[in-house]
């Protein structure tokens, strides 16, 4: 059995990450969740007052990061478990802010490149097509309307007990929807050999079947 790379791509609240957790299940793979990544670099910045404008104080506090994931999907940085703490949404939005300089994503994109080289990943994130792994043998980009993504994020916060605002996680997506479509470097797109699905009406085992349907027989 030849374990392949599948790369999911599209915008914030898409559904990008539970249908990744679901797949890696599935395929018995592992997932990657870029996008926590970058959260992670916003989160140690506030906390640590590095300004998030500086992008050579942001590179110097990635080289003394280490970011590590477990297979419940905790997030670790330096050993310690901030898998809530970086879902805030005042971190999504400084998220979409570091993404922006070279030195951040030049030193995430080497992270997830050197983990997916010996295959069996599912990645999740913005530019994972496009960039991170542009020989994926399966490309999928995931969109869903501002309501259908502001509905869910409200409903996922609400689950895990997070204070949430509809109308503010709403303007918060379109936000990022515009400043992660239109920054110079990555910008989110689909990747010209990216199966695009619209996930606006469909039910996560549904969304989870039509892209059952791209994978090659054994993998
Ligand atoms: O996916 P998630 O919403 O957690 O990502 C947070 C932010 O990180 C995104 O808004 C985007 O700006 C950035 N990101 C990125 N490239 C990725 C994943 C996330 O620029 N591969």
């Amino acid at each position: 059995m030849k374990k392949i790379n599948i790369a999911i791509d599209g915008p914030s609240a898409a559904g990008k990450s539970t249908i990744a957790k679901r797949l890696a299940k599935r395929l018995n793979y592992s997932h990657l969740d870029t996008g926590a990544m970058y959260r992670c670099v916003a989160y140690q910045a506030q906390r640590l007052g590095v300004d998030v404008a500086d992008e050579a104080a942001l590179a110097t506090m990635i080289d003394a990061m280490q970011i590590d994931f477990d297979s419940d999907h905790h997030v670790y940085i330096n050993g310690e478990d901030v898998s809530l703490a970086i879902r805030e949404n005042a971190i999504s939005m400084l998220a979409s802010s570091v993404s922006v300089f070279p030195a951040v994503r030049e030193r995430l994109v080497h992270m997830q490149q050197t983990i997916a080289q010996n295959k069996g990943y599912i990645m999740d994130g913005r530019d994972i097509g496009t960039v991170v792994l542009p020989d994926a043998e399966v490309k999928v980009y995931m969109v869903a309307s501002v309501e259908a993504r502001a509905k869910r994020r409200y409903e996922e916060y609400m689950e895990k007990g997070m204070d949430a605002d509809y109308s503010v996680i709403y303007k918060d997506i379109e936000q990022r929807d515009h400043q992660d479509m239109h920054r110079p470097l990555s910008p989110l797109r689909k990747a010209d050999d990216a199966v695009e699905i619209d996930t606006s009406d469909m039910s996560i085992e549904e969304v989870e079947e039509a892209i059952a349907q791209l994978l090659p027989s054994k993998c």
